[in-house]
C-alpha cells in the first residue's frame, strides 16, 4: 500500500494520474490527499513546532525537494482581556500573522512549492486576492521557479502587493474580481501543460494547511478545543484544518473533534446562505463586497468540502459587517496586542456575534483563527478611530502638552 494517494472527494476514485486542474478523471470533482494512516505511528513530541514536525503526513517525498522558510509554529494566545469581556475563559487566538510572509498560506505553499519541485515544474501560477500570490511569490523566489499570479485590479491591499513585487514575480491584473481571475487561470492551466496551478483546489497545498489543526492539538497538550473560528473566502482552510482533525482522530491521537465554524462578510457569503437555507449546493454571490479583500469571493471552489466540514462537525456559518470585521480588529489589537487584517478579524467578530446570540457554552475552549498580519493593510487606517492619540507638539507649547499628556 501507498504512503498516500490522490483520491476524488465526490465519487471516491482514486486517481491514476494527476490533472493540470487537479479534477476528478470520473467525475469532475475535487481531489485529496488520502494517507495510508494505519502503520502511521508518528513521534512527533521531540520535534519542535513547524510545518514539517509532520512530515510523515506530508505528501512529500525526497526530503531534498522540501522549500522551507520556516513556517508553522505560530502562537496560540491565550486571549484573557478579550476573553474576560466574552465571558469566555478559554479563549485563544492562534495567529498566523507570524508565518514568514504573513499569513496561513506559507503552510500550504511550502508544501505545493515542494511538490512543483519533485515534480520538475518550473512554472506556477495563481489567481489571488494577495496573501495565496504574497506566499506563491515568496516560495518561487526560494525554489527559483517562474511565478505568475492573477489579481483582480485596484483590489489588493498594498502589503501583499509590496511583497509580490519584492519577490519578483509577474502579475496580471484583471479588470474583474477574484472569481473572474481564478476562472481565467483554470482555463489556462487546461490548455498548457507547462503551468502548475497553486490555488487551492491543488490538494497539495491544503495537506500543508491541515498542520494549523495538528499544532493547535498540540499547544492545547493534546486536547482538540470545542470550536474553532475561521474567515472563509474560498473555503480551502476550513476544509484543511478539518481534514487535519480527523486525521488525529484516526490516529487515535485525539478523541474529540471540534465545531468547526466559518465567518464570512456579509455581502460575500455564500457558504452562510448555504448552511442557513440547508442547501445541498452553494449558489454564487455576485458583486461580492468586503473591507476585507482578502475574503471578496463570490463563488468558492471548496464549497462541497466547506460544507462537509461544517456540518460534519456540527458547526456552523454567520455573517459579520464591514464595521464589525474593523471594531473586531481594533479590539484584538488593543486587548491583546495582536495586530490583524480585516479578514483575520472575521473570525474575532464572528465569534463576538456568536457569544452574543447564546449560541456557545462559555465554558468551551475556543480557538478563533487569524489568518493574515495587520500590516498587510494598512489602506484601513482612516476608519479606525485615533483622533485621541495625536498631539501636536509646536515648540512653545511644552508645558500644556505636559498637563494634557499626563
Ligand atoms: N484570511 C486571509 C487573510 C486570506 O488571505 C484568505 C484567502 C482567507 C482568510 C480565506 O481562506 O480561501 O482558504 O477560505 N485568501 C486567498 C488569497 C483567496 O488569494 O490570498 P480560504
Amino acid at each position: 500500500m501507498p504512503r498516500y494517494w490522490l483520491q476524488c472527494f465526490e465519487c471516491q476514485a482514486r486517481q491514476q494520474t494527476e490533472n493540470t486542474s487537479f479534477r476528478c478523471e470520473k467525475c469532475g470533482g475535487l481531489l485529496e490527499v488520502k494517507f495510508n494512516l494505519s502503520d502511521r505511528s508518528p513521534n512527533w513530541k521531540k520535534r519542535s513546532l513547524s510545518v514539517w514536525k509532520y512530515k510523515e503526513l506530508l505528501p512529500i517525498d525526497r526530503q531534498e525537494s522540501i522549500v522551507s522558510l520556516g513556517e508553522g509554529g505560530t502562537g496560540l494566545h491565550h486571549c484573557k482581556r478579550l476573553g474576560k469581556k466574552l465571558g469566555l475563559k478559554k479563549l485563544y487566538v492562534k495567529n498566523e500573522g507570524e508565518n514568514p510572509t504573513g499569513s496561513f498560506k506559507d503552510r500550504g505553499m511550502t508544501v505545493a512549492v515542494s511538490k512543483a519541485v519533485e515534480k520538475h515544474r518550473r512554472r506556477v501560477i495563481c489567481a489571488s486576492t494577495g496573501n495565496t500570490s504574497a506566499s506563491l511569490a515568496a516560495y518561487s523566489a526560494k525554489a527559483g521557479l517562474d511565478c505568475i499570479v492573477f489579481m483582480p485590479k485596484g483590489k489588493i491591499a498594498p502589503g501583499k502587493m509590496i511583497q509580490v513585487i519584492m519577490h519578483g514575480a509577474r502579475i496580471v491584473e484583471v479588470d474583474g474580481d477574484f472569481d473572474k481571475a481564478l476562472e481565467i487561470v483554470v482555463k489556462l492551466v487546461a490548455d498548457r501543460k507547462d503551468l502548475y496551478l497553486m490555488n487551492s483546489v491543488n490538494p497539495y497545498r491544503l495537506e500543508g494547511q491541515k498542520t494549523l489543526g495538528f499544532e493547535i492539538h498540540d499547544q492545547l497538550d493534546g486536547q482538540s478545543p470545542d470550536a474553532v473560528f475561521l474567515p472563509v473566502g474560498n473555503g480551502g482552510n476550513i476544509s484543511a484544518v478539518w481534514k487535519g482533525f480527523n486525521e488525529l482522530q484516526q490516529l487515535g491521537l485525539s478523541r474529540d473533534k471540534p465545531r468547526m465554524i466559518g465567518i464570512q462578510a456579509a455581502k460575500a457569503a455564500p457558504i452562510v446562505h448555504a448552511i442557513r437555507n440547508h442547501a445541498s449546493r452553494v449558489l454564487p454571490v455576485a458583486k461580492a463586497e468586503t473591507i476585507a479583500t482578502a475574503i471578496r469571493i463570490g463563488s468558492p471552489v471548496n464549497w462541497p468540502k466547506v460544507l462537509r466540514a461544517i456540518r460534519d462537525s456540527n458547526g456552523t456559518a454567520e455573517t459579520v459587517t464591514d464595521i464589525q470585521i474593523l471594531n473586531a480588529q481594533t479590539q484584538i489589537a488593543r486587548d491583546e496586542g495582536i495586530f490583524v487584517e480585516p479578514a483575520s478579524a472575521a473570525s474575532i467578530a464572528g465569534l463576538e456575534k456568536i457569544v452574543e446570540d447564546k449560541k456557545i457554552d462559555r465554558n468551551d475552549t475556543i480557538v478563533c483563527v487569524t489568518t493574515g498580519h495587520g500590516l498587510k493593510d494598512p489602506s484601513i487606517i482612516d476608519r479606525i478611530p485615533s483622533s485621541k492619540q495625536f498631539y501636536n507638539l509646536t515648540g512653545n507649547n511644552t508645558d500644556q502638552l505636559i498637563k494634557q499628556l499626563f
